[in-house]
């Protein structure tokens, strides 16, 4: 059976910056740098222009993720897609984004199967556990898996939304996911969900149980009433949860491989708020300096969070091969997940 190793990462982020200043200045939002920075650790994240797709900024980061790990996209079998902001209802964007990469031009198109990864900020833990599993039981050898966002076009960037848009940003993470003989990997993960919480952070849009499944006015447009048209958050509910369950997930993979706290040399948690982060990692006594963050840059990019953060750390030198690493997603559903590569 080989091992599942990460042979590449890469990341994109928009290049427009908007701090929090500019919430209140040029949005009109009734809040302020220090609110939001004392409760989340967030000073700007970046947006996209209009036009701009989820797909478009998932085909940045792996593009640059393929050439890190010295393929191209004529070497991937499959493409493994982590989103909450599709380019669309469907088809999924694990579809367009194999279109914008190129991957059925030629005579040689291999026309790989793609699938999307519906797990919201613990889409990227998600989506590796199905990476390694299809590598390992020695069917595919490169799987290209991304996680990306496009929320700064669906968000309500009123004061009514200002929980959730202070909090959010664009952005894409890839990794390509290879088999490999090495003894190394990803060595396993834990997942879960808590459905009881489904309601507790979403963005309905409409409810396929009603016909039509949103109200239509005389012309047969559909009418969206603010409610169901953005995102829902319950912040406090989120953050208790967020807690428990991602020390709950790491100690259960941890226990499940025998690795030890001090085994590990960088914990990757998701980028939610820094406060999370910071409380956990004191609960368990992990220093400061073996978790990485960017939430004070990007702010929370869901499904991006962690593989942009790989590809940073990875880039500037402070993942290296022979690391052992630990991540901890948790987000909407609720779902969580946490995996431990050897890399
Ligand atoms: O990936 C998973 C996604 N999300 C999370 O992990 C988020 C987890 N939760 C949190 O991080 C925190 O709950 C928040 C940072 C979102 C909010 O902090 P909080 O202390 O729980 O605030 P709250 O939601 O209880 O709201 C307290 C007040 C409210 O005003 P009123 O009703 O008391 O007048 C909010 O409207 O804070 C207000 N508020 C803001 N004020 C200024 C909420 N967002 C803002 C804001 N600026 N951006």
């Amino acid at each position: 059976m080989p091992n599942a190793y990460i042979s590449g990462t890469g990341f994109y982020v928009p290049p427009r910056v908007v701090t929090n200043q500019m919430l209140a200045d040029d949005y009109g939002i009734d809040t302020t740098h220090e609110w939001i920075v004392q409760r989340t650790g967030i000073e700007e994240r970046r947006f996209s222009d209009p036009g701009v797709a989820t797909s478009d900024l998932a085909a940045e980061a792996s593009e640059a993720a393929l050439e890190a790990a010295g393929l191209t996209k004529e070497d991937v079998d499959l493409i493994i897609l982590a989103t909450l902001s599709p380019d669309c209802h469907f088809p999924g964007t694990g579809v367009y984004l194999q279109r914008r990469l190129g991957m059925t031009e030629g005579k040689d198109a291999k026309f790989v199967p793609a699938l999307d990864i519906r797990n919201q900020c613990s889409g990227f833990v998600y989506g590796l556990s199905v990476a390694a599993s299809m590598v390992q039981a020695g069917n595919l050898k490169h799987i290209l898996l991304v996680g990306a966002e496009t929320h700064s076009h669906a968000m309500d960037m009123t004061t009514r939304g200002r929980n959730v848009c202070s909090l959010f940003g664009d952005g894409a993470g890839a990794v390509i996911v290879s088999a490999t003989e090495e003894d190394r990997g990803i060595r396993g993960w834990n997942l879960g969900a808590d459905s009881r919480f489904a309601d507790a952070l979403c963005q309905k849009i409409w409810t396929i149980a009603d016909e039509t499944c949103f109200p239509l006015d005389e012309q047969g447009r559909g009418i969206v009433e603010p409610e169901l048209m953005w995102a829902h958050m319950n912040g406090k509910v989120v953050f208790k949860h967020a807690v428990q369950r991602m020390i709950e997930s790491l100690m259960q993979v941890c226990m499940k491989l025998d690795a030890k706290r001090d085994d590990i040399d960088l914990f990757f948690f998701h980028q939610a708020n820094l406060r999370i982060n910071e409380y956990i990692a004191k609960m368990l006594g992990i220093p400061s300096e073996k978790l990485p963050h960017n939430i004070e840059r990007f702010g929370n990019t869901t499904a991006g969070t962690i593989p942009i953060m790989l590809a940073e750390a990875e880039r500037n030198g402070t993942l290296q091969r022979g690391m052992k690493i630990a991540m901890v997603a948790f987000g909407s559903g609720f779902t969580w997940g946490a995996a431990i590569v050897d890399w």
